[in-house]
């Protein structure tokens, strides 16, 4: 075992105030529920100003932007993204319809957050970044859990190297859901591993690099979805992850990232506001960050604001998320799918 004293406090969080970054004009394309939810958590926490939402139909948008209090309500995809009032459009619409949302705004000239995945798989990640490097737009996939004040307590912990040689990632992500959620939809890329999946892939290689091997087990469901998948992935450190996500049941939803010197545990939910703990490796001593932040999708907004820094900067990805790394997670995903016998439609 490695001893490294632990520090009496953990480093406190780096991210941006929310009114230290430009005010930019939103464009949101779908109005189910984390559209709610994202411009929610922007109205009560932010300087960002949604300008505009983009339906299928004119109803729906008429609907959102009356609940929402947003000035205009536009019934297509391509109204939303030719907006000159909307410098940067979220995509919230069906995983399956990613790419071609993220495009029809990356060709209009703006810039894009796309809700996670980015894209059903790599190829369709590259594509994207590859379409927004080339039109000189910014584009980041809204894995919001990486930029949570939290996971910045994380990564300072893992920079200062308090947990020794980093080995090990421990982590879950099972909910329970009923027909009709599109999450049991085939024809929507439904199935636990785009949804939930790829929030405990992205943790493992976010923490111990991209998966030189993957191995799956899973079920489907009998509406012809990925139900459940146990994965263990192998980094190119000699590291291991043991991962898990389900839609059939309510699991922990809590991670541990574990080395020599100390365990880092994030109890569940992991990927939302919450506590980061670490133990000495030999359990003598804990030290805790309490967040201040409750629990919930009120923090969806810290994904806009790191945003509107890196435009504000002028960077086309965000340095906390970086297309490469979005590959990286997406490949491992790939691998999944393909040894579980999973095709997106
Ligand atoms: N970050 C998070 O915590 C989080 C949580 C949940 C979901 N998500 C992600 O957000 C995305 C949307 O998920 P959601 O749960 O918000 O889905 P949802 O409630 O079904 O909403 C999706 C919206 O997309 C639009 N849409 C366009 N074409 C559609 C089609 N063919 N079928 C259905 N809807 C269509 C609809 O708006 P119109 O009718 O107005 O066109 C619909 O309201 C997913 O990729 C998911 O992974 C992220």
């Amino acid at each position: 075992m490695t001893s490294l004293s632990l520090p009496d406090v953990l480093p406190a969080p780096r991210r941006p105030s929310a009114d230290s970054v430009p005010s930019l004009r939103w464009g949101v394309l779908g109005t189910g529920w984390i559209a709610s939810r994202f411009v929610a958590s922007l109205q009560a926490s932010t300087t960002q100003r949604v300008m505009a939402v983009g339906s299928r139909t004119q109803q729906t948008a008429d609907a959102f932007a009356a609940t929402h209090s947003i000035e205009r309500a536009l019934g297509s995809i391509a109204d939303l993204v030719s907006d000159p009032d909307v410098d940067v459009v979220y995509v919230a619409t069906p995983h399956h319809l990613h790419r071609a949302g993220a495009l029809a705004a990356v060709a209009a000239g703006k810039h894009v957050l796309v809700e996670k995945p980015i894209g059903l798989n790599a190829a369709e990640a590259q594509e994207i970044s590859a379409a927004a490097r080339a039109a000189g737009v910014f584009c980041m996939e809204a894995m919001w859990t990486l930029f949570l004040p939290r996971f910045d307590v994380v990564r300072q912990v893992l920079e200062a190297g308090l947990l020794g040689e980093v080995h090990t990632v421990l982590a879950d992500h099972g909910e329970h859901f009923d027909p009709p959620h599109r999450i049991l939809d085939p024809a929507m890329a439904g199935g636990s591993l785009l949804d939930l999946g790829t929030y405990v892939t992205t943790l493992a290689t976010w923490a111990l690099g991209p998966a030189t091997r993957v191995q799956a087990a899973g079920s489907m469901t009998p509406s012809g979805v990925n139900g459940q998948a146990a994965m263990v992935l192998t980094h190119a450190v000699e590291a291991t992850s043991v991962l898990h996500s389900t839609l059939l049941t309510r699991t922990p939803t809590a991670a541990t990232i574990a080395g020599t010197a100390a365990t880092l545990t994030l109890p569940g939910p992991f990927f939302m506001p919450g506590d980061v703990v670490v133990t000495s490796a030999d359990g003598s001593r804990s030290v805790t960050w309490t967040d201040p932040e409750p629990i919930g999708h009120g923090a969806l907004h810290h994904s806009a604001v790191e945003a509107a820094r890196c435009i504000g900067d002028g960077l086309l990805e965000s340095p906390l998320h970086p297309a490469e790394a979005v590959q990286h997670n997406l490949r491992a995903l790939d691998e999944v799918a393909t040894q579980l016998g999973v095709t997106y439609a």
